[in-house]
């Protein structure tokens, strides 16, 4: 019987299961009642006392080896099942996202590119700036509103250094270094200290532009704004200026362009009206000329500025200005296409 037990251990020891179905047969025949381990087990009854000792053990130790080799095949099995066979080689692989640009980048790049077409440079300059350059260059008279704590927010209140409220500035900062010809454009971040919702926010985005040079007439002005009206929303877009006020430009003007999703018949968008607001414009005030240096008698000029969630908004109508900085990939991802 010792021998048949020794045998039997070696015999488990090299043991292999290729399926589900070898290790239930291995189990059948090493483990079930009708199996060779029970048969040994009844033959141990008849074993004489003086071997029951030893046989005993042996007997155990082969019934725990079986036992332990069955559970390695199952899982040996089971880990072959995942890693291995279940591995289809024929399916397409898991899409991945490669990243987007954000919606008003692609806007800014957008605005960018058609004024670089009209020969405009790109031109940048500090979001933490002065009051100078904010505003007094730009003509704001001292008690103008916009000065007040409740639109601006000031860094050193006493030093009056402030976050910069518009893109204007950047035209001082190039003015006072630059003689005419000058033909920028300004992209940057602007700060109000507005409450946020869904239609304002404390910081958005503008893109200032700035031609000085000799004989620059409001015409050159209403040209340049139908031309990127077109390049922007579509060669059947129609522009309309309104008279308007701002402390840097004189004459100014606000320019609407007709409604891009109705065509200007009029839908819930534009209000009924077939006409939407886009940017503010103007000639610039001889008083900013000079203010940076500029001889108002010799040169003159036309400046815009434009906010760039207002345009996204129109081209993607995006309903709640809040989604752009809150970096949902599920908002951005809608973007790919136009990256
Ligand atoms: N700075 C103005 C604003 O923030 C926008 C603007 C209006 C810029 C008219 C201009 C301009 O250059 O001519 O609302």
């Amino acid at each position: 019987m010792i021998h048949k037990i020794d045998a039997l251990l070696a015999e488990i020891e090299h043991l292999k299961a290729n399926s589900n179905e070898d290790l239930e047969a291995l189990r059948i025949k090493y483990l079930s009642k009708k199996g060779e381990i029970s048969s040994l087990m009844d033959d141990f009854r008849t074993v004489a006392a003086e071997q029951k000792r030893e046989i005993g053990q042996k007997l155990n130790l082969l019934k725990m080896q079986a036992q332990e080799k069955i559970n390695t095949l199952k899982e040996q099995l089971e880990n072959r099942n995942t890693s291995e066979e279940m591995i289809d080689l024929t399916r397409t692989s898991y899409p991945y996202h490669v990243g987007t640009r954000h919606p008003l980048s692609i806007v800014k790049k957008e605005i960018c590119d058609i004024f670089a077409r009209l020969g405009f440079s790109i031109a940048e300059g500090p979001e933490i700036e002065d009051d100078w350059h904010v505003f007094s260059s730009l003509n704001f008279a001292a008690d103008h509103p916009a000065r007040d704590m409740q639109d601006t927010f000031f860094v050193m209140h006493g030093a009056d250094i402030l976050l910069r409220t518009h893109t204007s500035s950047v035209q001082t900062r190039v003015m006072e270094k630059t003689q005419p010809p000058i033909r920028i454009i300004c992209p940057g971040r602007v700060y109000r200290n507005e409450a946020i919702s869904y239609r304002a926010h404390c910081f958005f985005h503008q893109v200032e532009a700035l031609y000085i040079d000799k004989n620059v007439s409001f015409a050159d002005l209403k040209q340049t704004l139908l031309f990127v009206a077109k390049e922007l929303f579509g060669a059947e877009t129609k522009i309309r200026l309104r008279p308007s006020f701002f402390p840097f430009t004189e004459p100014s003007a606000e320019m609407d362009i007709s409604c891009n999703l109705c065509g200007g018949k009029g839908c819930p968008f534009c209000k009924y009206t077939g006409w939407v607001e886009i940017l503010g414009c103007g000639m610039v005030d001889p008083n900013v000329l000079e203010n940076c240096g500029i001889d108002s008698k010799i040169y003159s000029g036309y400046a815009l500025g434009m906010g760039i969630e207002r345009i996204t908004n129109l081209k993607y109508q995006v309903k709640d200005l809040r989604l752009f900085s809150e970096n949902d990939v599920r908002f951005l991802r809608q973007f790919e296409a136009a990256t």
